[in-house]
């Protein structure tokens, strides 16, 4: 099945060198990607600690990708602010916590930045259904958010193309992200299932020919096959 939109490589900051994060950025730079991911957590929502904005900040003096911050907080509305201030160009918030998810959607639009909508995957894709036309992102976790390096899980599957289904139905144009275990093999499963957007951090990172995993993810039809 063809998506709907150019595909995106989004590398995921938190399997960069965190004693060298200008430089991991670098890398995501030369090989022509346009998406940065930028995970933060509070240690709440998720058992981790990560970035704030002001290191956001600091990269976004330096670098002008674009930039994809995904907030694992339990408390999303209070931050949006902070980080569209330091420069972020989308930010997603998740639906399971407790808030008026609408008017802070409404919020990050008024501050000028794309917004996205994120489930964990024990999160059905129903609870999103009232959202679809107030995104321009949807992101589906396909590990359970915290922590890089854990296994894509396959059961995420039927999720994607639940809302890849809706989108097409109601003729909307957001996008459709997955994020956790990504790599060549899961990132084809994902793109079957109608992703477009891809986090990878461990497989990029650690990808001994970037350029090749790059060509694989955002233009598989010319990809060369990775022997
Ligand atoms: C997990 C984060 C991911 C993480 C993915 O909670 O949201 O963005 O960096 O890491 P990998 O690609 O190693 O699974
Ligand atoms: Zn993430």
């Amino acid at each position: 099945m063809h998506s709907l939109q150019q595909n995106v490589l989004a590398p995921s900051l938190l399997a960069g060198d965190h004693s060298h994060l200008a430089r991991s950025v670098r890398d995501v730079e030369a090989y022509g990607l346009q998406w940065l991911h930028i995970d933060i957590m509070d240690g709440h929502f998720v058992p981790n600690l990560t970035f704030g904005p002001a290191t956001v900040a600091a990269l976004r003096n330096n670098f002008s990708l674009f930039f994809d911050v995904h907030l694992m907080l339990d408390n999303p509305h209070n931050y949006v602010k902070p980080f569209a201030d330091a420069g972020a160009d989308l930010i997603s918030i998740h639906i399971e916590p407790e808030y008026d998810h609408g008017e802070t959607l409404r919020h990050i639009s008024d501050l000028g930045c794309r917004k996205g909508i994120v489930l964990n995957p024990g999160t059905p894709a129903d609870s999103v259904e009232g959202l679809l036309d107030a995104v321009d992102l949807v992101l589906v976790m396909t590990v359970q958010p915290g922590f890089g390096g854990q296994s894509f899980r396959e059961d995420m599957l039927p999720k994607l193309s639940r809302i890849d289904t809706w989108r097409r139905e109601r003729n909307l144009r957001f996008r459709l992200e997955v994020d956790g275990g990504i790599n060549l093999q899961t990132a084809g499963q994902c793109r079957e299932h109608g992703a477009d957007t891809f986090v990878a951090g461990t497989a990029f990172f650690n990808a001994e020919d970037k350029q090749a995993f790059v060509r694989s993810i955002e233009s598989p039809g010319s990809a060369q096959p990775l022997g």
